[in-house]
């Protein structure tokens, strides 16, 4: 079965096929981020503007591959949460595509997208085969939750960021670093040759006896840090200083993915988002699973940004539980997955 994905939840137009929710035919984004770097951030309306004039080019070159609408089955579309007037473009797009063809719709919740990332693959490169329980880490620009995963789609959320995300703290790292917006890649690439016991940074919450994180005192302590040191040596050491953030960044993460380990029974662990494109994330949680004798998930890096092949895959599993979503479908601007105990079905608010 054949499913195309439309995922606008941010600054990513993006329109993919995926057969079986496992082996991508296509996967085509387009990204507004360039129009966004002057002002430090994604501008809602911007980007709004640019799913409008990128949707219909990613779309036709997404479905080119099986010769059209008529060569996939479903459609899937993200739902939220996300900038809703962005969301609302992908779901625009999708509802008159169901319409149009008299082909179901299923509804996506951008985060149990990302889940699926790590589980998605090529014809001729296949996806790992998801284990449970899973320890399962999405670290994003907006989001910083840690699942235990019991099958698929059923997770309990474990903790959470009690302030930045972990992709906001690099972005507003960057901010302070002058080193231009999304700052993520950059500060890992930097990073990759410094010293990172040169300017040691604190690791937030980490004596608290749960398996929260908070990223928002090391922003401060980074900018105080800035202050200290002056622009010169801060410009002469920053490979440093960024390996010294990042350190303090993945202890904090690595941290409380051992004490959740230490408190259930895991057999895979699992990282998406953004933030799972981290060289050092990656290579310290490979450690900790080799260490605990686990399997380890990590998406491709391609697919750890926004893409809706993920979205794709996310909807081939709602499909197969029956789901389908009417031309009712609305945009949803924050999410449920992220609040203990709360509802966790897809696409509710
Ligand atoms: O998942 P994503 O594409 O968008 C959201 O849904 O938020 O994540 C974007 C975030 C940005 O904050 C970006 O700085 C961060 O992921 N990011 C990274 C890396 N690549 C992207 N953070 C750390 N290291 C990276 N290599
Ligand atoms: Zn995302």
């Amino acid at each position: 079965m054949r499913i195309l994905g439309i995922e606008s939840s941010c600054d990513e137009t993006a329109a993919a096929v995926v057969e079986d929710g496992r082996f991508i035919l296509s996967n085509v984004i387009a990204s507004s981020v360039k129009e966004h770097q002057a002002f430090g951030g994604v501008v809602p309306e911007i980007a709004s503007r640019q799913h409008l004039v990128s949707m219909v080019p990613v779309l036709d070159e997404a479905i080119g591959v099986c010769g059209g609408l008529e060569g996939v089955d479903a459609i899937a579309v993200t739902a939220g949460p996300g900038l809703v007037g962005s969301l609302l473009v992908g779901l625009m797009t999708a509802k008159t595509l169901a319409w149009l063809s008299g082909k179901p719709l299923v509804g996506v919740h951008h985060l149990e997208a990302h889940l699926q990332s790590p589980f998605v693959g090529w014809p001729d490169r296949p996806p790992p085969d998801p284990t449970f329980p899973q320890l399962a880490l999405l670290v994003s620009g907006g989001h910083t939750l840690l699942f235990h995963v019991t099958a698929p789609r059923q997770r309990l959320l474990l903790g959470a960021t009690r302030d930045d995300a972990v992709g906001e703290a690099y972005d507003k790292a960057a901010k302070i670093l002058g080193l231009g917006y999304p700052g993520g890649r950059v500060i890992d690439e930097l990073a990759a040759t410094g010293d990172p016991g040169l300017y040691p940074l604190p690791v937030g919450l980490r004596h608290s006896g749960d398996l929260d994180t908070s990223f928002s005192g090391l922003k401060t302590a980074l900018s105080q840090l800035v202050s200290r040191l002056g622009d010169e040596r801060v410009d002469r050491d920053l490979r440093h200083v960024c390996a010294g953030f990042q350190q303090a960044v993945v202890t904090a993460l690595l941290l409380k993915m051992e004490k959740a380990l230490d408190q259930l029974p895991v057999s895979q662990l699992v990282l998406a988002g953004g933030v799972a494109a981290n060289s050092r994330l990656r290579a310290e949680t490979e450690a900790l699973a080799r260490r605990r004798g686990l399997s380890c998930v990590l998406p491709p890096r391609s697919l750890c940004t926004d893409n809706a092949a993920m979205v794709a895959a996310a909807g081939q599993l709602a499909f197969d539980a029956g789901e389908r979503a009417g031309l009712e479908l609305n945009a949803f601007a924050s999410s449920t997955l992220s609040r203990r105990g709360g509802d966790l079905s897809l696409c509710r608010q």
